[in-house]
């Protein structure tokens, strides 16, 4: 039998994590792969949400676009903290993760033979998804600083091009892109009358004075951007796949058609719990998002005294993506520092060919202790080279 997908690449990780296997367990084995925060949601709303697990409402289907509660609680909390306005009625939608919300947009926008305009290196699920519909990725490699070039985007519009993706903070590199980029594609998008993809998983995870924007905060862009965001990162809660869609009523009409077929609604339980902080976890949040920037702080410390790697400091996430002097072949090295040092990294090539020569460590997950030993062996095992 012939598989529609089988032209495409299977997930990444799922084969490192393979790879991995007979280490995983092994007491000395470090993760630097997994791009998860070490935090579980707090303490007080997992409380809260636990004396409500036998009502019977947890357990049952909520309206296709989400819980109304909910998406209130998050207009609120998107005008706050993004300056974004948007309607709960009519242009929220809480989906099962960023991953279904971007995989729907694709499906709402996207036909065979379209393409999309990712900037490249880029979170690979983006291009499997756009590929899962028969459409084409336009990849642009970014500049320095890993900023996407303006004029690199513009030029690669044609007649096929139904939107841009932006992944701002980045996976892989971090990169949090500056406004002037962001609002010259939105006046792109506009002009052209395409949509921009604002995936903003990791809108909280921004540091050493680096300020998020969210192309949906300028008023006249509403009509062309989504913005996709995510519970997994900045509240823990990546196993409970909670996330959301925000986009012009038009737009959110047609992805219901999308919503009601693949999912429904997004997981009631973690509604359920995003409310619960939405309404009472901000502050354990905070500081998490906190403890997450001192972590970058010895990461980075750590990783400048490594001569091997060429690291760029950039003001988001908990990655790290530096280019590693001399190196062609991303994934033989990987598994080289895998088995010689039983440390998980990534290989860049697989966030595309703009990422070969680089790998991304993930600190999210680790304590200070475990970043100390991560760096004292890659200095190990680079110094010894
Ligand atoms: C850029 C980006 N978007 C989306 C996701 C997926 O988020 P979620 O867990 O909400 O599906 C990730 C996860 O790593 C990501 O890095």
């Amino acid at each position: 039998m012939k598989f529609r997908t089988e032209g495409i690449r299977f997930p990444p990780i799922v084969k490192l994590r393979e790879a991995a296997r007979k280490f995983v367990g092994s007491p000395d084995f470090l993760d630097l792969g997994q791009g998860l925060p070490g935090h579980i949601p707090p303490r007080r709303p997992l409380i809260a949400f636990s004396e409500r697990i036998l009502h019977p409402a947890v357990h049952r289907y909520t309206p296709d676009q989400g819980h109304i509660e909910l998406r209130e609680e998050l207009a609120l909390y998107l005008r706050r903290t993004s300056g974004v306005h948007a309607d709960p009625h009519s242009e929220v939608t809480i989906t099962a993760g960023a991953n279904q919300a971007f995989a729907g947009t694709v499906l709402t926008i996207i036909g065979k033979g379209d393409n999309l305009i990712i900037p490249s290196p880029y979170y690979f699920n983006s291009v499997m998804a756009v590929q899962l519909v028969g459409g084409k990725v336009v990849d642009i490699p970014v500049g320095s600083g890993f900023q996407p070039v303006f004029e690199d985007i513009e030029a690669a519009v044609n007649k096929r091009t139904r939107g841009i993706l932006l992944v701002s903070p980045n996976n892989p590199t971090g990169a949090v892109y500056n406004r002037q980029l962001i609002d010259q594609v939105v006046d792109l998008c506009m002009d052209r009358d395409i949509m921009l993809i604002s995936d903003e998983t990791y809108s909280q995870l921004v540091y050493d004075g680096s300020t998020h924007y969210s192309p949906r905060s300028r008023k006249d862009a509403r009509d062309h951007v989504v913005t996709l965001g995510s519970f997994s990162k900045d509240f823990g809660m990546s196993g409970w796949r909670t996330g959301y869609l925000v986009g012009p009523s038009l737009f959110i009409e047609e992805f219901m058609k999308v919503q009601d077929t693949v999912t429904i609604c997004a997981p009631t339980p973690g509604q359920f719990l995003a409310l619960e902080i939405l309404k009472t976890g901000l502050d354990a949040v905070e500081s998490e998002v906190k403890r997450l920037g001192f972590l970058r702080d010895l990461a980075y410390l750590r990783i400048d005294q490594i001569v091997a790697l060429e690291t760029v400091r950039t003001g988001g996430t908990f990655y790290l993506f530096p280019q590693v002097k001399g190196c062609t072949d991303s994934r033989k090295l990987v598994l080289d520092i895998l088995q010689s040092t039983k440390t998980l990294v990534l290989p860049g090539i697989i966030f595309g060919d703009a990422g070969e020569g680089h790998i991304r460590l993930s600190i999210g997950p680790l304590t200070t202790e475990a970043i100390d030993e991560a760096f004292d062996r890659l200095a190990k095992y680079f110094n010894s080279a």
